[in-house]
């Protein structure tokens, strides 16, 4: 239902009778969908899951889009480099939409965010989001350059500047990395600022979906 909201439309629904109503709202838009009403065991094996969903849609996959609409449309943005686990990628996803981050940026390695296991963790929150995918990331921070964007690399390098003291502006991108290597060089270096999540001694980093929730949760509060 929150694809249907953010004005996706669906080729197929199947549901129960009780969730036709619901359906209503969206009359206009699902004119061309085909509405199949089917008892229990029909729509769970439809999905393959253990419980019978009561509405269940089929959507064309949503487009990606430029990276240059994306930034030219959003001022809290999340990229990603080499995140490729679909439950991290749908877990940030969904702590991004939470927190008022709008925009995602995907490196070639990280996961597809439409795979079915980081939709299914994200909660449907990924239809709220504008999402691009870069293969040059010289190419994305001379972008994030022109349009006056802070770019922050979260590390939980000692060194790097506490998320407490980090007093972000009104358009920034905050950047994660590999749960195994961390953020690839080439984008620590280009970062306006290291920020790392202080944590207890003896302790490694955090998953980077813990971080990422942290992290937007602790920028969202500290504005200027
Ligand atoms: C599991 S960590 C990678 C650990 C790796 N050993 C390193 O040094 O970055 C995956 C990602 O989560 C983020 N992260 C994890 N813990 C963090 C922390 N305490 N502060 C800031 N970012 C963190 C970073 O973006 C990191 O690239």
């Amino acid at each position: 239902m929150r694809a249907l909201a953010s004005g996706h439309i669906p080729e197929l629904i199947l549901c129960d009778e009780a969730s036709l109503p619901s359906l209503t709202a969206h009359a206009d838009r699902l004119s061309d969908t085909t509405i199949v009403v089917a008892d229990e065991a029909t729509r769970r094996s439809a999905t393959g899951l253990a419980v019978a969903l009561s509405v269940v849609g089929l959507f064309p996959k949503p487009a990606n889009v430029e990276l240059d609409d994306l930034l030219a449309n959003n001022d809290r943005v999340v990229a990603l480099a080499q995140v490729d686990n679909p439950t991290n990628v749908g877990a940030i996803v969904r702590s991004a939409a939470a927190f008022g981050f709008t925009g995602l940026i995907l490196d070639a390695e990280s996961s597809d965010p439409y795979a079915r296991r980081a939709l299914r963790t994200a909660m449907g929150t990924t239809f709220d989001l504008d999402i691009a995918r870069v293969t040059s990331s010289a190419t994305m921070f001379a972008a994030l350059r022109e349009r006056d964007f802070e770019t922050y690399a979260m590390t939980p390098s000692p060194d790097a500047v506490a998320l407490d003291d980090a007093r972000p502006g009104p358009r920034i991108v905050l950047m994660l990395g590999a749960e195994r290597s961390g953020l690839a060089d080439e984008w620590m270096q280009a970062a306006a600022l290291r920020v790392r999540i202080p944590m207890a001694t003896g302790v490694d980093s955090l998953n980077v979906a813990a971080a990422a929730a942290v992290a937007c949760y602790g920028l969202t509060r500290r504005n200027g």
